[in-house]
């Protein structure tokens, strides 16, 4: 056990834990945040999928000592208070999803390539998409979200 010190959702947060416990499951069993997924455990679905400092991980694959002192981001941080995020707003627009279980990652996987490539093409959003899987088969719908967001973004986070 030892503590980790970072920030959730904009929030200072520390906790004693098992260092090599998953983010994942600190975030939904010690946290109370549901928001992410459980798909695969395995590092292959996205469902997990989270930002740490911007990047998106597969907190399932996570361990807690590997977020210490950083920044971490789940679904239920991305609106602006009342406001959904464009992306939130993007993937309600195109109806991008059906049960909405792979939906979180999705958001989040989309959002942390958005930062890096405001200004993607198809094949490249498809591409970077490849690897977050949605068994509702939401993806052609996934992809125009993702291209609404980016125009409305305007390379901007928010
Ligand atoms: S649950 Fe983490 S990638 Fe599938
Ligand atoms: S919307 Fe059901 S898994 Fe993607």
């Amino acid at each position: 056990m030892r503590t980790v010190a970072f920030t959730l959702n904009g929030k200072p947060t520390r906790l004693t834990v098992d260092e090599n416990r998953m983010l994942l499951w600190v975030l939904r069993d010690y946290l109370g945040l549901s928001g992410t997924k459980f798909g695969c455990g395995a590092a292959l679905c996205g469902a997990c999928t989270v930002l740490v400092n911007n990047d998106a991980v597969r907190s399932c694959a996570t361990p807690m000592k590997d977020v210490d002192g950083k920044k971490v981001i789940t679904i239920e941080g991305l609106a602006n208070n009342v406001k959904l995020h464009p992306l939130q707003e993007a993937f309600v627009k195109h109806l991008a999803f059906q049960c909405g279980f792979c939906t979180p990652g999705m958001i989040l996987g989309a959002y942390a390539f958005l930062l890096k490539n405001p200004k993607p093409t198809r094949a490249q959003i498809v591409q970077h998409m490849d690897d977050h899987l949605c068994r509702c088969g939401a993806h052609v719908r996934i992809v125009a979200a993702m291209e609404t967001a980016a125009a409305s973004m305007n390379g901007g986070a928010r």
